[in-house]
């Protein structure tokens, strides 16, 4: 997920999020982003220059005076992809939205060509105070983003109003869809990502399941985020938290799982079905918790619905649908057949046997299957794998 030759201004305003924004310039600079750090008089007081240059690798901006430095107020925010202001205080907007150019980071704002994401952070009164409110809408008239301000505890103590930043994980990934959206090719789309295993009830405690993670799928759901596309994301089961930005839908068992798929195809314009449902189920569900008696025990098992072909007539003309397939031998001749039999354009091949692949582990190495062509990905973490199948789906557009 590598953001290599692109270019953020992160303007830092005197609040005490200041230390998060710490965390966002790291965040960035590992997506290999080039980030010039622009710091306000307070911002300085709270987390200095040295902090921002040691994690950034790069010079860090505090003065229109600055020796060496006689442009670059005007030069970064033309040349930046994105201007990310973490944490914008209610002074910050308020000096953005009047057109103040009274130091360095108010001087580029106006200057600045590039879009601006703000993550307004101040006391909850400062927050709800008039001014605030219309001078944030100024800059929201002008085109500018803003991603939150969450509630939660302030530096003052607990609130159950707005001012608290929202975290830096969120501004990232609102900062990356702002960045990677800009080609379009993703924004308006309908995405539906599956992910997950989903579980069959032997009674009211005990379950049938596989070993799926759902990280994959929860990747792509990121991933498709990231690029603009409105997300759905149904997952079974699982461990992991809910991606930013998408819309959750939490599914058990797999007839509730073809449901909600079912559901989200007529609106769908690329389905991915990273899912692994339970392909069996018992017969009979007891009502109550099985005794464990004296000898063996015997469950009949019936087969759930194949999701994919239950749900094919729902598919909206036009759409992609893309599907895994699971494979320990013949992958590329078992994916093809699948691949006709569910009417996909691309299927996923994980062999299950091979190591750092398929369940339970963070990486993955895929073949990527489509009717002209067979195309493999080596082992990479599933993220980046998410992005080089999105890039796959793309050229089916
Ligand atoms: N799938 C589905 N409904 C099921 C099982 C699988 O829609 N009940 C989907 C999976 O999400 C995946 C694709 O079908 O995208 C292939 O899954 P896989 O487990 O490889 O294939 P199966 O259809 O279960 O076939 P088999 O078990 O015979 O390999």
């Amino acid at each position: 997920m590598t953001l290599a030759g692109r270019r953020v201004v992160l303007g830092v305003s005197g609040g005490i999020a200041c230390y998060k924004a710490c965390t966002i310039a790291r965040r960035l600079t590992e997506m290999r982003v080039a980030v010039d750090v622009v710091l306000t008089r307070a911002a300085a007081e709270f987390v200095g220059p040295i902090t921002f240059e040691a994690l950034t690798h790069r010079p860090v901006l505090t003065s229109l005076w600055q020796r060496g430095a006689a442009l670059a107020h005007v030069e970064s925010g033309q040349n930046a992809d994105l201007i990310i202001l973490a944490p914008a205080t209610a002074n910050l907007i308020a000096r953005a939205a009047q057109g103040i150019a009274d130091d360095v980071l108010s001087a580029l704002l106006m200057a600045r060509t590039a879009p601006v994401l703000i993550a307004p952070a101040m006391n909850d009164e400062m927050f709800a105070h008039t001014a605030t409110k219309q001078n944030l809408q100024v800059l929201r008239d002008g085109g500018w983003a803003i991603v939150g301000p969450d509630i939660g505890p302030l530096a003052e103590g607990a609130s159950d109003r707005p001012g608290r930043m929202s975290e830096p994980e969120v501004i990232v990934a609102e900062a990356e869809r702002m960045i990677r959206g800009a080609d379009g090719k993703w924004r308006g789309k309908h995405v539906t990502v599956t992910a997950g295993p989903t579980r069959e009830a032997i009674d009211p405690v005990r379950v049938i399941t596989n070993r799926s993670s759902g990280r994959m799928g929860f990747a792509l759901a990121e991933a498709a985020y990231a690029r603009g596309a409105d997300v759905t994301l149904i997952a079974g089961p699982t461990a992991l938290p809910l991606p930013h930005g998408v819309k959750a839908i939490v599914v058990d068992a797999t007839s509730e799982l073809e449901e909600a798929v079912r559901n989200a195809l007529p609106d769908t314009d690329v389905l991915i079905m990273a899912a692994a449902p339970a392909d069996f189920r018992p017969t009979l569900r007891a009502g109550s918790k099985l005794p464990r008696g004296e000898g063996a025990l015997e469950i009949t098992l019936e087969p759930t619905a194949d999701v994919l072909q239950a749900t094919r007539d729902k598919r909206k003309q036009g759409s992609l649908s893309i599907g895994f397939a699971l494979e320990t031998s013949d992958g590329v001749r078992h994916a093809r057949e699948k691949l006709d039999r569910k009417a996909l354009d691309m299927i996923v091949l994980n062999m299950a046997n091979e190591p750092g692949a398929g369940f339970e582990v963070e990486t993955n190495a895929v073949t990527i299957v489509t009717a002209s062509n067979t195309t493999s990905i080596p082992q990479m973490p599933k993220r980046e794998v998410a992005d080089r199948l999105l890039e796959a789906a793309e050229e089916l557009f």
